[in-house]
């Protein structure tokens, strides 16, 4: 029988990355508020997540997870929202329109502000000072004052949040993601490039569609699946203190939900069986992810499954590895191929990322586009040569115009780096780097569908030049 779980039962284990707060009252003071504070998403939306993950789980559905590494304070402004919500939309409909599979869209926004760090302390110049750990624990410049975890900041996050999420919700309920507005996705950056072109191709023929559609009497407003959009939140649940002030009781359900987001996932370096992590995530009924890297061991991951996943629902888990272009065809496998043999159901998703950071000769943490897209393709091999459904992927990427990422269509080298560096933590895809994914992913997809069918073999190619 399962141990018994409460929403502060984590506090009773070990815990990684916990912030040094210097005055625990002022903490205490903060989780109380926050505990009066109303949910930010509903247990009925979570349940719907779960059900459209599914989906995935069976093949029938795409995920496509993205956004930012780290949120921050100084870049929260309506057009930063907008624009990475527009190239989701963007992605979602390449993935959607290319390889006619449904795609659940899933945002790293509304809350992700806590970040993980390889270390305690950062040292400049002979200068040593607590490591930035995510906007909502302290701030990244280097000074002594603003390394100082401050309670206060975790009210900004929720408060941040909730703004967010507010406008993510007008967006794809209010109008903005009609599908009849594809042409106004396009950012003005990439209109004029070979990959605006492409994308404005793609937009011709869905409109032909949806004029077709519109002759049969399926428009806008008799057909709510083209007026408006289903779009999920999620972040990592590394900030405890936070997450166990949002959880609550579900009135309808009697289950616990964590309120601050739709799905929470669990993060490489806080994935311990025994640890606090774990043990906070197995009693939330939110669909919950956990990262897999190249130290997952097999025995582990099925220990996690069955420990966040006991009664083997589609949809409740999914596993994010990201395992480096290098090391996917290697270590994937087994895990892959353990968890068919055990009979395990979870939603495999693919995060190119977060193995495949490198540091420039100029000293900028980057990721070249190449590596991020051999992973994707290493994952795709992977399981088709297993047999099983590559569920979906896991970008780090910004609506923005930024050079964090060396490579893609527009060339970036190591010398343009630091032309628009401005990330709070890992380097991110821009716009038109994350729409080039799209179009090769949906060449993957598309692949492995006529392949699936006995229909052609047409190769995914290359990347569009511009
Ligand atoms: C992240 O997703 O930003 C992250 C830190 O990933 P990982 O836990 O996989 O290193
Ligand atoms: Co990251």
């Amino acid at each position: 029988m399962a141990k018994k779980w409460a929403p502060d039962s984590w506090r009773g284990k070990p815990i990684l990355q916990v912030p040094a707060y210097p005055d625990a009252g002022a903490l205490a003071a903060v989780e109380a508020e926050l505990k009066r504070m109303p949910p930010l998403v509903f247990a009925g939306e979570a349940r719907n997540l779960t059900r459209a993950l599914g989906r995935v789980a069976n093949g029938e559905a795409f995920l496509l997870q993205g956004g930012d590494c780290a949120e921050s304070f100084a870049e929260f402004h309506p057009d930063n929202i907008r624009d990475t919500f527009r190239v989701l939309l963007q992605m979602a409909v390449v993935l959607t329109f290319g390889a006619t599979l449904p795609v659940v869209k899933v945002g790293r926004m509304a809350g992700q502000f806590v970040k993980p760090r390889s270390e305690d302390t950062e040292t400049i110049d002979g200068v040593t000072l607590p490591s930035y750990r995510g906007d909502m624990v302290n701030g990244i410049e280097f000074t002594e004052q603003a390394r100082v975890p401050d309670p206060a900041r975790l009210l900004q996050g929720y408060n941040q949040s909730a703004s967010t999420l507010n406008l993510l919700r007008a967006f794809s309920q209010g109008g903005y993601a009609d599908l009849n507005k594809v042409h106004q996705w396009n950012l003005g950056f990439v209109e004029d490039s070979a990959l605006g072109e492409r994308y404005r191709d793609l937009a011709d023929r869905l409109d032909e569609a949806l004029s077709f559609m519109a002759a049969c009497g399926l428009t806008a407003e008799t057909a709510p699946q083209i007026r408006e959009t289903d779009f999920f939140t999620s972040h990592e649940a590394l900030m405890l203190t936070y997450e166990q002030a949002m959880t609550r009781v579900d009135s309808t359900s009697g289950d616990w939900y964590d309120t601050s987001a739709h799905l929470l996932w669990i993060g490489d370096r806080t994935r311990q069986l025994e640890g606090a992590h774990v043990e906070f995530m197995r009693g939330i009924s939110n669909p919950v992810a956990v990262k897999a890297g190249p130290t997952t061991k097999t025995d582990e991951m099925l220990k996690l499954i069955d420990t966040l996943n006991p009664d083997n629902i589609a949809g409740r888990l999914t596993i994010i590895a990201r395992m480096g272009a290098d090391k996917v065809e290697e270590f994937l496998p087994p895990l892959v191929q353990a968890v068919a043999r055990e009979g395990k159901t979870v939603v495999w998703v693919c995060d190119p990322m977060h193995g495949n950071t490198q540091k420039a000769s100029n000293g900028y943490k980057t990721r070249p586009v190449e590596r991020i897209l051999a992973e994707v393709q290493g994952f795709f091999d992977v399981h088709r040569a297993e047999g099983t459904h590559a569920g979906g992927v896991h970008f780090e990427m910004t609506g923005q115009d930024v050079t964090e990422c060396t490579g893609g269509a527009q060339a970036i080298t190591e010398a343009n780096l630091s032309a628009r560096y401005h990330t709070h933590c890992d380097p991110r895809l821009n716009a038109k780097q994350a729409l080039e994914l799209a179009f090769l992913l949906a060449e993957i997809l598309k692949d492995g569908r006529d392949k699936q069918n006995g229909r052609g073999n047409n190769k995914a190619s290359k990347p569009a030049a511009g």
